[in-house]
């Protein structure tokens, strides 16, 4: 069977990852969460003592960059990648609301945009993958075979964070995470860098009221055809 790069975009919190992965795993791809490489860079920035409230030491963390490794070690109990920072394996780390509240920040960097895009390209050079963010559509593999564009309200996607970071023993509130989930798209979609916009040729998937078994129906009769 031919193999393809499916290109996975949308809003924060929409599942990406979940229904990125579950397509990847049903066709042996690998899979790429690159919104974590973009928090692993952002935790990074923290630690260093670049990220002070809303602001980020932007001309010292363009100098860094060269130096912050970022790899993925796949996880068999997650059947996923752990990302992996300079050696540490921070995957649980980058979920943090602190990294939350500064990614969008860090990743509307073009510098830091240009390093990260450069890695995923190289990732997909043998194609069979899945690789989910924000732009990959659109300027990580314009050409790729399938793309889909994911969305949901703001209400289910904050409802979903919130589960998952309570889960984490975060202490957040939902209207924290409402709020943050809100901010994020506005940056996202307002940046100059790339701002996060559906691609002309993505199909589009409203996953508000869907569960993840449809969403795979959905996606079935999609592959069957692209792939025979
Ligand atoms: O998917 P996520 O919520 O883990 O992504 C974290 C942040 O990274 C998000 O605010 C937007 C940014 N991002 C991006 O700008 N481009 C990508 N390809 C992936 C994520």
């Amino acid at each position: 069977m031919k193999k393809i790069i499916i290109a996975i975009d949308g809003y924060s919190s929409c599942g990406k990852s979940s229904f990125a992965k579950a397509i990847a795993a049903k066709l042996g791809y690998i899979f790429i969460d690159t919104g974590a490489m973009y928090r692993g860079v952002t935790l990074w920035a923290i630690r260093h003592g670049m990220v002070t409230g809303s602001h980020i030491d932007e001309a010292r963390l363009v100098e860094a960059l060269p130096s912050i490794d970022i790899s993925f070690a796949y996880n068999e109990s997650r059947k996923a990648g752990d990302l992996i920072l300079c050696g540490e394996n921070v995957e649980d780390r980058i979920r943090s609301i602190e990294v939350s509240d500064a990614v969008s920040r860090v990743s509307a960097i073009a510098a830091v945009r240009a390093r990260l895009v450069a890695m995923q390209q190289a990732m997909g050079r043998g194609k069979g993958i899945v690789m989910d963010g924000r732009d990959i559509g659109t300027t990580v593999f314009p050409d790729a075979e399938l793309k889909i564009f994911m969305t949901a309200s703001v209400d289910v996607r904050a409802k979903r964070r919130y589960k998952e970071l309570v889960a984490k023993g975060e202490k957040v509130t939902l209207d924290d995470v409402r709020r943050n989930v809100a901010e994020r798209d506005r940056i996202d979609e307002t940046r100059a860098e790339s701002p996060l916009r559906r691609a002309a040729d993505a199909l589009l998937l409203d996953n508000s009221d869907m569960t993840i078994d449809e969403q795979m129906d959905w996606i079935d009769s999609i592959l069957r055809r692209l792939l025979e």
